[in-house]
């Protein structure tokens, strides 16, 4: 008995001291001491050479001993499993990093960005002013009082609760309030977003953008208005797209013209976007009339100048051969992915 106790210190020390360095050693580990053929079973053995009268303690010490390996065994192998887990966490930061899907501008925006920078090179600043108006700065002050017929020209939807208040349909009414401001000479480009009550269609929406553009100092004449209008097309389009004027009416500009380039699509030759013509129209402008300068405050015998006004989608369809307006706003990603 006391022999076996000694022997199974000795196998105790022996354990403890052994290091286990991966999986394959924990095996052996296994095997050597808690295996069919190992250690454990083999001191179990020894029971039957022990007196009858000690069986008793001996049995108990031997299982404890039997706890003891098993414990250690155990222990060993929690250690594995943690490191284990330790590997699954390990970032390798030299690994190439997942690349995540990138958005892209939407084609409008791209298009006016591009027409805003052309106006800026020339001077022009951005001034913007409120979606929802009232009828002075959309209609009225743009020399369009109350009943004039002109007003059916843009069909309008009106606010229900406020009878004075309407959702623009022109980017005008920030040109009327940069020039009710009074501060002279101005140069401005008006960008945003306009309403008109128009069943939607390939070619019209009920909302679009515009790009307007105003000029006032004194001596200003419709030569300047050419000229900067050649300028935008040039840089929008190329040297080699053509231009041409007509005489048009607007109540807000006097004389008033509307601007066509040659179609993008067929060079001129004649297509369904230009309607056989070979031009397209994409800009109204004119002289800014005296009374409009009058309603903001400004001496028409001092002051001349020129305003325009275009959409960004008719711009942008041109530049893109995009030949359905809706496509702008439905938000298939399909759709907006290809512009970059
Ligand atoms: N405000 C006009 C429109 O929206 C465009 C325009 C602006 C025409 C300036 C002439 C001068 O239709």
């Amino acid at each position: 008995m006391d022999q076996l106790l000694a022997k199974i210190e000795q196998y105790k020390l022996e354990i403890q001291a052994s290091s286990v360095g991966s999986k394959e050693e924990l095996e052996n580990f296994r095997i050597k001491y808690l295996g069919t053929k190992g250690l454990l079973k083999s001191v179990m053995g020894e029971m039957k050479d022990v007196p009858n009268e000690q069986k008793k303690a001996a049995g108990q010490l031997l299982n404890e001993f039997k706890l003891f390996v098993e414990a250690f065994y155990q222990q060993l192998s929690d250690s594995f499993e943690v490191s284990d887990n330790q590997s699954a966490n390990y970032i390798d930061s030299s690994l190439p990093g997942q690349s995540l899907p990138l958005g892209s501008r939407h084609p409008i925006s791209i298009v006016q960005n591009k027409m805003i920078g052309i106006f800026q090179r020339l001077g022009f600043s951005i001034a913007e002013g409120p979606e929802i108006e009232d009828d002075w700065h959309n209609f009225s002050a743009l020399n369009l009082p109350e009943n004039h017929p002109a007003r059916d020209m843009q069909d309008t939807f009106y606010i229900s609760q406020h009878p004075d208040w309407l959702l623009r349909t022109h980017t005008s009414n920030a040109q009327i309030r940069a020039m009710e401001k009074g501060e002279l000479p101005l140069r401005i480009i008006c960008p945003g977003r306009v309403y008109r009550n128009e069943t939607i269609s390939a070619r019209a929406h009920c909302f679009f953008n515009q790009v307007e553009g105003l000029y006032i100092a004194e001596n200003v004449s419709f030569a300047d208005l050419k000229q900067t209008l050649y300028f935008f097309v040039k840089e929008m389009f190329g040297a080699d797209v053509e231009v041409r004027f007509r005489p048009s009416y607007f109540p807000f500009t006097e004389p008033s013209a509307e601007m066509d380039i040659s179609c993008l699509i067929c060079s001129g030759k004649g297509c369904s976007v230009c309607k056989r013509t070979g031009w397209v129209e994409i800009l109204g402008c004119g002289m800014v009339h005296p009374k409009v300068l009058e309603n903001c405050g400004i001496d028409s015998n001092k002051y001349t100048g020129f305003a325009f006004g275009m959409g960004v989608e008719r711009i942008t369809m041109l530049t893109y051969q995009v030949k359905d307006l809706r496509l702008f706003s439905e938000n298939d990603v399909r759709f907006l992915k290809q512009f970059t």
